[in-house]
């Protein structure tokens, strides 16, 4: 059987002279902290991606999972605009909900997360929401 592999973004991390805005994941299952480098309006997601973090994102940023859950520091979540209420809903179904969770394929870099530590849950809840197949209920 052949095991899916989810991508998003450009497949690699900006080069230093991109002047990367730099932070880092944390694997909160086994205490594990990676730096990564971002380019400012890629999506946390897109990061991960581009720098091997295993954040699966099942959709691909069409909101219509919440296997890219995350888990942001209060003061950039407060700094953050309010989540769609389609990004409300699926967060409601994703694993270990906390006050700060966003869905990392909705939050985009700024200059103003440099330094940030994002966490990823100790699991995710694997859905897909097929709006098509959804569709034909109508
Ligand atoms: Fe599915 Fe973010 S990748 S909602």
């Amino acid at each position: 059987m052949q095991v899916r592999q989810f991508s998003c973004g450009i497949g690699y991390p900006p080069k230093p002279e991109e002047n990367p805005v730099r932070f880092s994941f944390l694997y909160t299952k086994e205490n594990d902290k990676q730096e990564v480098l971002a380019r400012e309006g890629e999506t946390l997601l897109e990061v991960a991606h581009n720098n091997k973090i295993e954040l699966e994102g099942a959709c691909e940023q069409s909101l219509a999972c919440s296997t890219c859950h995350v888990i942001l520091e209060e003061e950039i979540f407060e700094n953050l605009e309010s989540p769609k209420e389609e990004e409300e809903d699926l967060l409601d179904l994703a694993y270990g909900l906390t006050l700060t969770s966003r869905l990392g394929c909705q939050v985009k870099v700024t200059r103003a997360m440099e330094g940030m530590l994002v966490k990823l849950p100790s699991n995710t809840r694997n859905f897909y929401v097929d709006k098509n197949k959804l569709d034909l209920h109508k």
